[in-house]
């Protein structure tokens, strides 16, 4: 059976962007493939070297993604720090990775600029410690979006470096992996571009009703069409898209037609879209509270899934270990 690995950094609450574009297709893989999700928290000391809350978003993050449907019991789920053979495997990976490709990575670029007071080795080596997270269980396939294709690009480098330099075959080279054709992109309310949390147009799995309410009711909207059949502006155009993620097909249908006929009242629209984003965070909202406060069962699935990724890191850093040369 094939793996797939996947990996986020802890840095605020899922949205539904994140849930539609990636932790969907997670919940789907879980019963195909066998599957790795971890929480990078290493990854965050590259920008946050003393992150006061991380223990905290951790478990947010670990809450949130249980209650989206990650089952324990058929994913390995567990927190990158927990498997210290990582930090091992990172150490042999940048003794042969180089300066001058580390220094070409974009991500490394932007970072460069975005804060010059901290340009630390982690942010450097970022792409040596994804690798690592990667190549430790061997994954076939690794779920990620556009923005991470350079790091991919450099773990399959990564990979096949060690296997030249050591004269192996010993570790695969990792594919990105999307569920659909096409990536998903969820659009935000705010009229054009993606939702995102620095876009700052987010509705969180964990928002209320009122808030839900007031977000989607805000959404930038036009006049209304003034000919039958026009075709949509990108606002419009994303509350449509967000109609057809959330609603039935016949709410969708229902609107369009409103549209078409130069009938919509947008008010309409937002109260239904309203109602049929809650309908679908409500159950995963309540999940999430009771998933939070359930302290010991958090603990018990860290603790199972860090056994599980350590058995699996540690066999791998046994070989590769007897592949360099020192003692098992
Ligand atoms: P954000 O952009 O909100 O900071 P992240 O960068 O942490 O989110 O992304 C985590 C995952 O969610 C990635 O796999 C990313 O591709 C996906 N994702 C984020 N926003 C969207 C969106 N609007 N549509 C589809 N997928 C998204
Ligand atoms: N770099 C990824 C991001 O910013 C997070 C990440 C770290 C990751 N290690 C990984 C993703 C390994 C997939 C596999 O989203």
């Amino acid at each position: 059976m094939e793996t797939v690995l996947s990996g986020i950094r802890p840095t605020g609450n899922l949205h539904l962007g994140n849930y539609f574009g990636a932790v969907q297709a997670f919940v789907k893989l879980q019963h195909a493939y066998n599957c790795f999700f971890f929480i990078a928290d290493w990854h965050s000391l590259t920008t946050h070297p003393k992150p006061d809350n991380i223990r905290n978003s951790v478990k947010i993050i670990l809450a949130e993604y249980l209650a989206c449907g990650i089952d324990p019991e058929k994913a390995t789920i567990y927190v990158q720090s927990d498997v210290r053979e990582v930090a091992e495997l990172y150490l042999y990976l940048n003794m042969n990775a180089y300066l001058g490709e580390l220094e070409r990575v974009t991500s490394f670029k932007d970072k460069v600029r975005s804060q010059p007071d901290n340009i630390n080795a982690g942010l450097l080596t970022y792409p040596s410690l994804m690798a690592a997270d990667i190549i430790i269980h061997k994954a076939h396939k690794v779920p990620v979006g556009k923005d991470q294709e350079q790091n991919m690009e450099m773990a399959r480098r990564f990979a096949r470096r060690f296997n030249m330099i050591y004269g192996v075959e010993y570790f695969t080279e990792p594919q990105s992996f999307h569920l659909t054709d096409k990536a998903m992109k969820v659009p935000g309310l705010d009229g054009s571009g993606k939702m995102g949390k620095s876009e700052g147009n987010a509705i969180y799995l964990i928002d209320d009703e009122k808030t839900i309410k007031k977000k989607v009711m805000k959404a930038v909207t036009d006049s209304g069409p003034t000919e039958p059949n026009s075709e949509k502006p990108e606002a419009i155009a994303n509350l449509f898209t967000l109609l057809e993620i959330v609603s039935s097909k016949d709410t969708y249908d229902y609107f369009n037609e409103k549209y078409n006929q130069c009938e919509i009242r947008y008010g309409d629209l937002k109260k239904q879209l309203a109602e049929d984003i809650n309908a679908f965070c409500s159950p995963i909202r309540k999940r999430i509270i009771e998933i939070a406060s359930d302290e010991d069962y958090m603990k018990k699935v860290a603790g199972l899934g860090a056994a599980k990724a350590r058995e699996s890191a540690a066999k791998t850093l046994r070989e590769v270990r007897e592949i360099i040369g020192f003692r098992s």
